[in-house]
């Protein structure tokens, strides 16, 4: 959640800030703002909403050090006087903040009773003043900045432009992310190295409570706390430099929906050696935990599942904000595996502390390398999606629960036959991606556009899958979709159908489906339109309305299932105007609690 870039170099540093902006607009778009270092001055631009101005637009001049910040608002409303970057008092330097000042009300009332003036609702303009307040006290404007920060509460990270010396940004990290990237004689600093791969894949990655001080071309990384300088690693990024672009697609939804025929494949590209060692893991290990959030908390579950079912793997999958009671019963040779695109949860990285602290071993599956996560893991698997800019995850969705399967397949002897599996369900994505499924599914959204409460349901190896189709339509659409197990229907649930009501089921050929239909069925009685999802067997099935037949996918019919939520998500949102890529409060990346 929000997004922070810097930059010292020979290039226009309003240019690269923009830019890098624009590609870390995924982690909040609630407004956003660059102040570039003119002289002895700063200089800023600050607008609500996404970023529409145009380089050429922008009325910066050219200068060579800059910062800049997209929001995702925590502290005060979306209004320009809370954007970011937060200037000081006497405009000597300006900062902007990545996370939540968790003992902001203390600190702003310390710093009232001294007379210091706040302008906004942000919990970031304490940490201002609170810089103004060292600086009085220190000798270099970097023991100032230190010495602020070292009162903060909470997972925070900040950039400071410094107009009082040449090419001056100072930056500090403690739980949000930041990466250094090293250009010739250029640095850029930003939350995600996405935002400057094109140029650089040479990058330091950081500690918590690292102090970086770029002077220039120069940068010296320092122990926050102690102020003394420390030593770093240059680390070469391995991941293809990809274009964040739309290519010919409307929105980066579709794109990446359509990015799954091959995006599967790419997610079990592991030998079979490479993948032994966390099989050995697991193996030894006292209890297996397995945890994600949102989407990725989705793909925990069905990962389990396919643990549990094929390989009798005994695992238990928690959700990270859940996690709290089981802190204290996890163990030193526990295992717990971490689910994430981006790697920088939270919520997930708070468990994860709490393992390593007890010495429990982590194991990733992420999408994003060096990232947190990553780096936390002794057992690291990427997933190899490539950047999914969207906010509505779908094509690490899938990869993660192929790579999932093919774990738990390898581990009872079958890694060949999951591999061809995998292949064979890209292959049938191909056939599957055409204007006719488009136009099916265009067909319902007519139908159903109208409604605002829809039900999923599904079962055993379709329960995730129900969670995670409902997700994806409430993101974007924000209708009312709820996903459940049809075992939890004539608890409760089937009080809220009545005529007319959309009911969806999720049907794979096998031991549930006969239950699946009898639900179907019992919803129908009561006035439901109903929308068969999954194996075409079941198309002509008297109890279904509509029918959206599924690639077979043989094993992964489940993972299958879930791009039709994925495409009818789409199509709805599409058509009832609302903002694909970017829906209403929401951010991609969600590095607060
Ligand atoms: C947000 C995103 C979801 C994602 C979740 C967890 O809610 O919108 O798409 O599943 O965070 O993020 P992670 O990066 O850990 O997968």
């Amino acid at each position: 959640m929000c997004g922070i870039v810097g930059y010292s170099g020979k290039q226009n540093s309003s240019k690269i800030v923009l830019e890098g902006l624009k590609t870390l607009e995924y982690r909040g778009y609630d407004s956003w703002g660059i102040a570039v270092q003119d002289k002895n001055q700063i200089k800023i631009f600050k607008e609500i909403g996404e970023i529409k101005t145009k380089l050429s637009m922008l009325p910066l001049p050219k200068t060579s050090c800059a910062i800049g910040h997209t929001r995702w608002a925590t502290h005060g409303g979306v209004t320009m006087t809370n954007a970011h970057p937060h200037i000081s008092t006497t405009k000597d330097f300006i900062l902007a903040q990545n996370g939540i000042v968790e003992n902001y009300t203390p600190l702003k009332n310390m710093l009232k009773k001294k007379n210091y003036k706040f302008k906004t609702q942000t919990d970031t303009e304490v940490i201002v003043r609170l810089i103004e307040q060292q600086t009085n006290k220190e000798d270099t404007f970097r023991d100032s900045v230190r010495g602020a920060f070292n009162m903060l509460e909470g997972r925070n990270t900040i950039i400071v432009l410094n107009s009082k010396q040449k090419e001056n940004i100072i930056a500090v990290k403690n739980g949000s992310p930041l990466v250094l990237g090293i250009g010739k004689d250029e640095l850029f600093l930003a939350s995600d190295a996405l935002a400057f791969t094109r140029y650089t894949k040479d990058v330091v990655f950081f500690d918590n409570l690292d102090l970086i001080e770029i002077k220039g071309n120069k940068f010296k990384i320092y122990d926050s706390r102690t102020g003394k300088e420390k030593k770093y690693k240059i680390t070469k990024l391995n991941s293809k430099v990809e274009e964040v672009s739309k290519g010919k697609y409307d929105h980066f939804m579709l794109k990446e929906i359509l990015e799954q025929k091959d995006t599967i494949s790419k997610a079990v590209n592991y030998k079979l050696e490479e993948i032994k060692p966390l099989i050995e893991e697991m193996k030894k290990s006292n209890r297996i935990y397995i945890t994600g959030a949102g989407t990725a908390g989705f793909a925990s579950g069905q990962i389990a599942y396919f643990l549990r079912s094929i390989s009798k793997v005994d695992i238990l999958d928690i959700r990270p904000y859940d996690f709290t009671s089981y802190l204290p019963i996890l163990k030193k040779d526990d295992l717990v595996i971490a689910v994430s695109q981006s790697g920088e949860t939270a919520d997930t990285i708070e468990v994860l502390e709490y393992a390593q602290e007890i010495g429990s071993t982590i194991a990733c599956i992420v999408n994003v390398e060096g990232s947190t996560i990553h780096r936390m893991s002794e057992f690291k698997y990427l997933i190899h999606a490539g950047p999914e800019i969207c906010v509505a995850s779908t094509k690490v969705f899938t990869s993660q629960c192929v790579f999932g399967y093919l774990l738990a397949k390898s581990m009872v002897g079958e890694y060949t036959e999951a591999r061809e599996e995998v292949e064979s369900m890209s292959s049938e994505l191909g056939e599957y991606f055409s204007e006719k499924t488009f136009e099916h599914i265009k067909g319902l959204v007519k139908k159903i556009r109208g409604r605002n409460h829809f039900f999923i349901l599904g079962k055993d190896q379709n329960a995730y899958i129900a969670l995670e189709g409902a997700l994806k339509i409430k993101e974007i659409s924000y209708k009312h979709f709820e996903g459940f197990s049809a075992g939890e229907l004539k608890h409760g649930v089937i009080a809220l159908i009545d005529k007319g009501t959309p009911v969806f089921t999720i049907i794979s050929d096998d031991m549930c489906s006969k239950d699946l239909l009898s639900a179907t069925e019992e919803v129908r009685a009561r006035g439901a339109y109903t929308v068969g999802v999954g194996s075409s067997k079941f198309k002509g099935e008297e109890c279904f309305d509509y029918f959206l037949p599924v690639v077979k996918g043989k094993g992964l019919s489940s993972i299958a299932n879930v791009i039709p939520f994925q495409l009818l998500s789409y199509f709805l949102a599409v058509s009832l105007g609302n903002s694909v890529d970017k829906p209403r409060n929401l951010a991609k990346s969600v590095t607060v609690k």
